[in-house]
């Protein structure tokens, strides 16, 4: 699993340069983003008429470093109460912004944006939206700090070292866990036929293991999700087509990933403690049949890391 993400953070030397140092990031470039011309080159760029920003097109694992990881190390790269200028560098090609381009990734993004804004008095003027163009910059700017070592950058070093030596241990050993996880259910639902007793067990594991706030599922009976086997606090037991996120994640036919279950306009809760919120959907043949939710009591609990193992896990109980 790969996962991309463009980052303007001013001058793409040394924000290349930091970036490149994460583990479980993967690929590096440099380029322009978010312009009006064709093809722009550095020098037209710089004329600052173009409307691209400095940016750098990032390749990442999932499973080994998670985007919010991400997005802190890049706060760490940038004032981003600055608007159109990192250390001396000014200009809206030196604007900050996240581009993304799974629009998946848009409600975590903003969670994090509210959390950093909570340490600084003044509006952050980091932009978020999605990518709508990239333009790879002129060989030369590529890796630019590795083949000029000495070449300005505004970043200082000792920022370089500490995203090279601070790598993000809770996801890799999430991703372990949840690997266990995989390989134990898989060996329990071993000729087992049964969706709820799989359900009942899936439920238990995934519950003990991470010690979720509620882990269960929502069967399809009707037009309507039933609560069915789980773990945790008493819960709601019908979920309306398109209500909440359960009946959202039903309605959309694809895993919802909510870091503030606050932000997620209709969100049913079933318990004031639940802040951060998972919805797989379970499939047989091409239909969804239940839906898999797990909440956590913290913030952002959730993310792709979690997406992918869980996907896989309910693809265990019900293989026809
Ligand atoms: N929060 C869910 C409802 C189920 S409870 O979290 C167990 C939703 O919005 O669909």
């Amino acid at each position: 699993m790969e996962k991309e993400l463009y980052l303007a953070a001013g001058c793409l030397w040394g924000a290349e340069h930091c970036l490149k140092q994460i583990e479980g990031v993967t690929f590096t470039e440099v380029g322009f983003a978010n312009g009006h011309t064709d093809n722009p080159t550095y020098k037209e760029v710089y004329t600052d008429t173009t409307g691209y920003a400095e940016t750098v097109h990032l390749r990442y694992d999932p499973l080994r470093v998670s985007l919010r990881f991400l997005l802190e190390m890049y706060f760490k790269a940038i004032d981003p109460t600055s608007l159109n200028q990192q250390g001396e560098d000014r200009g809206t090609r030196y604007r900050t912004g996240i581009y993304y381009i799974d629009p998946a990734d848009e409600p975590l993004v903003r969670y994090v944006m509210a959390e950093e804004a909570k340490h600084y008095g003044l509006p952050l003027q980091v932009e978020v939206m999605p990518l709508t163009n990239f333009y790879r910059a002129e060989d030369y700017h590529q890796d630019y700090l590795v083949n000029n070592p000495t070449g300005y950058c505004h970043l200082p070093v000792e920022l370089f070292a500490y995203a090279r030596n601070n790598r993000d241990t809770a996801t890799c050993e999430k991703a372990q866990r949840y690997d266990l996880t995989l390989r134990q259910l898989s060996a329990l639902a071993e000729g087992e036929t049964d969706t709820i007793a799989l359900m009942a067990n899936a439920a238990a594991m995934i519950h003990d293991t991470f010690q979720f706030w509620w882990t269960g599922f929502y069967r399809v009976v009707g037009d309507e999700l039933l609560l069915g086997p789980f773990q945790g606090p008493v819960a709601c037991m019908h979920i309306a087509f398109g209500r909440g996120v359960c009946g959202t994640s039903w309605q959309q036919h694809r895993t919802l990933v909510v870091p503030d279950v606050e932000a997620f306009p209709g969100h049913i809760a079933c318990s004031a403690a639940s802040r951060s919120e998972i919805v797989v959907p379970v499939y047989s043949k091409d239909v969804i049949v239940a839906v898999l939710d797990i909440d956590s009591q913290h913030h952002a609990t959730f993310d792709d890391c979690d997406r992918y193992y869980l996907e896989q896990l309910v693809a265990l109980i019900s293989r026809d």
